[in-house]
């Protein structure tokens, strides 16, 4: 598979949650409650991570390569992000597949696409001449391993769990924070060559309990 620009990977995110949106709406018009909370929880999952890789490793490029330009651009798209994370925790309340859910939802969805549609017509096409298509294709990855590390379902909170494991606690936990468990993780080229690795393994146990690389 061919390498991805940040340009491509940030957009095909966003046609993910619209079709997501799609899909909810027309569980919505088919009256199927429970279809409806399935692709409100996968939506809002989407939403969330895409929000908080747009914030570790796109915005800082902005703010880095774009001058005050750059700057702008990013304060502009974290506020509009903080907007859409409030009505997060709103929808996070209340019962997918109502009139009352179906409307904030709706209306979350139109601001999302203003704002998306920003990135993909000025943020985006300002950033990549900027960087180049090298850096342009690392982010990409970084942006898309940002995915990895972020539970998709929310999980009823137990005391045991990191704040993280719920939408809320991973919406409120301060960037710093997450670019830290984030850095912690094997990059996707390291991942991909322990799965390589993992191809030609075998544990022989009877060996004396070493796993050997062929
Ligand atoms: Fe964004
Ligand atoms: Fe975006």
């Amino acid at each position: 598979m061919a390498q991805k620009t940040l340009f491509q990977a940030v957009k095909e995110d966003h046609e993910e949650m619209y079709e997501y949106h799609d899909q909810y709406q027309r569980a919505f018009a088919k009256g199927d409650v429970e279809a409806c909370a399935r692709w409100a929880h996968q939506l809002r999952w989407e939403i969330a991570r895409h929000a908080v890789g747009e914030e570790i490793v796109v915005y800082p490029l902005m703010e880095k390569h774009l001058g005050d330009k750059g700057k702008e651009l990013a304060d502009h798209d974290r506020s509009e992000h903080s907007q859409v994370k409030q009505e997060l925790y709103k929808l996070e309340g209340m019962q997918p597949g109502t009139e009352e859910y179906t409307s904030l939802l709706n209306r979350m969805m139109t601001s999302l696409h203003h704002h998306n549609d920003d990135e993909e017509i000025d943020d985006l096409p300002l950033l990549e001449p900027a960087i180049g298509e090298a850096a342009s294709m690392e982010a990409a990855q970084d942006f898309k391993r940002t995915k990895k590390f972020v539970p998709t379902r929310a999980h009823p909170a137990a005391p045991n769990q990191p704040p993280m494991e719920t939408l809320v606690g991973f919406l409120a936990a301060p960037v710093d924070k997450l670019l830290d468990v984030f850095k912690s993780f094997p990059r996707e080229d390291e991942m991909k060559a322990a799965k390589e690795e993992l191809k030609h393994r075998d544990h022989d146990a009877a060996a004396g309990r070493q796993a050997t690389v062929q």
